[in-house]
């Protein structure tokens, strides 16, 4: 069935020099000039929507969209959907997987790996986070996310999980408590800035009788990419971003 525009749906507006996510009601005014959009209420995405002189496509937002849009609150780091990807790869958990997370900071961690699995619990002690965290989690529209208020160094009451990922300050404090929480052969995945609070994570495991620990550095690099006549003429555009260490362990 193909998908029509609803009155007041969030839409992504796409352009060739730019895009915008917004809801599909009344005028929309850019610098380009204003659109109606009850043009464009009930026809299938994909049609053209004229801003001034600009050429736009509407198109249905999906969650790498609407995270790169949503709120940061200006305190912790998020995770980038480069290493939420790398935690699914590392694990393979899927649309069966239960996930347990702390903490939740911006929920950038939990919509992205909600977005694949089957249910994410996730904890956040502090209440600014949790205000923000509550807003982008509504946004994204997901309904297999339970938001906890909770210390998750107060004990974590989920069982017979398939993933625990801290994403938190002082992890190796909270590694102990996630081996009852995880099901056996159940992963664990430490994200630190640092490499000296992946050594920490790295060794708090081993200490809980986890097996198979190992760090990794998720690097990437943007590179323009072209050819100029029958030569390549591309070059690194960034240099590589690092963002977090993951440390990987697994129930035996
Ligand atoms: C780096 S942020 C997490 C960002 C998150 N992964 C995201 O993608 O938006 C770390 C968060 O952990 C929370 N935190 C730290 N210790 C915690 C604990 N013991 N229990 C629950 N939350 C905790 C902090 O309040 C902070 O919001």
């Amino acid at each position: 069935m193909v998908a029509r525009v609803k009155r007041g749906q969030r839409v992504l507006l796409l352009g060739a020099k730019a895009q915008y996510l917004v809801p599909a009601i009344g005028k929309f005014s850019s610098k380009y000039g204003c659109a109606d959009f009850s043009k464009i209420i009930g026809k299938p995405f994909g049609k053209e929507l004229k801003v001034g002189k600009e050429r736009f496509i509407v198109v249905e937002p999906n969650i790498i969209d609407f995270l790169f849009r949503s709120a940061r609150g200006g305190g912790p780091q998020v995770t980038l959907p480069k290493d939420a990807a790398a935690v699914l790869a590392i694990t393979g958990c899927n649309k069966n997987s239960k996930v347990v997370e702390a903490g939740t900071g911006s929920a950038w961690l939990a919509v992205f790996l909600a977005n694949h699995v089957d249910k994410v619990y996730t904890y956040e002690r502090r209440k600014e986070s949790i205000k923000i965290a509550k807003k982008n989690i509504i946004n994204s529209g997901l309904k297999n996310i339970i938001l906890k208020q909770r210390d998750i160094s107060n004990g974590i009451a989920e069982k017979n999980v398939d993933l625990v990922v801290l994403d938190m300050e002082e992890p190796e404090k909270v590694v102990k408590k996630t081996v009852h929480a995880l099901k056996p052969g159940g992963w664990l995945v430490v994200l630190s800035v640092h490499p000296e609070q992946a050594a920490l994570a790295a060794e708090a495991s081993r200490k809980a009788g986890f097996g198979y620990v190992r760090t990794t550095e998720n690097l990437q690099r943007d590179w323009s990419s072209y050819i100029k006549g029958r030569m390549s003429r591309s070059r690194p555009r960034t240099d590589f971003v690092h963002s977090c260490f993951l440390t990987v362990a697994r129930k035996i």
